[in-house]
């Protein structure tokens, strides 16, 4: 039987952290799908075609791992492609309280079970939200991203800012 999991996410942009869950997963099982939340209603500074093209990138050394994108819940992408687990990284204690009752509420959909893999101590700290904030005010962030996500990252908010968007 292959064993297959969904790794989900917004991955605006996929940082180093992303990449260490994402790895991990592909050592412990036969496939792992990246899975791309697209969802129109949520403001993102990157497409998901952008998105999941940045992923494919970094995810370009990991044969048994694809990207796609899905629409709606978590559990019918899991159930479409029949994924037998759903991996989430957890940094801290707050991942966890948050995580949880999803985790418990996805199982109780459909009966996929949620593993969760504790994201390297280095990349802890590290999330898209916090990185655009840092990159936004100037900030150096190539530590925390593949340096292809660093230059679209500058490069998007260099736009941004040149046609006086947020
Ligand atoms: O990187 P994020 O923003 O934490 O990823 C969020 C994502 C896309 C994984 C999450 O919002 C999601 O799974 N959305 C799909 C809707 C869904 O299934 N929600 C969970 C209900 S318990």
């Amino acid at each position: 039987m292959t064993h297959t999991v969904v790794v989900p996410g917004s991955f605006d942009p996929v940082t180093l952290g992303h990449l260490d869950v994402i790895a991990r997963a592909a050592a412990l099982f036969d496939e792992v799908v990246v899975a791309v939340g697209v969802n129109a209603s949520k403001r993102r500074l990157f497409s998901a075609e952008e998105r999941m093209d940045l992923l494919r990138r970094a995810c370009a050394d990991l044969p048994s791992v694809r990207v796609a994108g899905f629409e709606g819940l978590v559990t019918g992408f899991c159930a479409e492609i029949g994924a037998q687990a759903i991996v989430k990284g957890l940094r801290t204690a707050q991942d966890y309280e948050y995580e949880l009752p999803m985790a418990h509420m996805n199982t109780r959909l459909t009966g996929v079970t949620t593993l969760f893999l504790p994201t390297s101590p280095e990349h802890a700290f590290v999330s898209s939200s916090l990185v655009k904030e840092v990159a936004a005010f100037g900030g150096d962030t190539s530590a925390f991203l593949p340096a292809f996500v660093h230059e679209a990252l500058v490069a998007r908010l260099a736009e941004r800012s040149a046609g006086g968007g947020s």
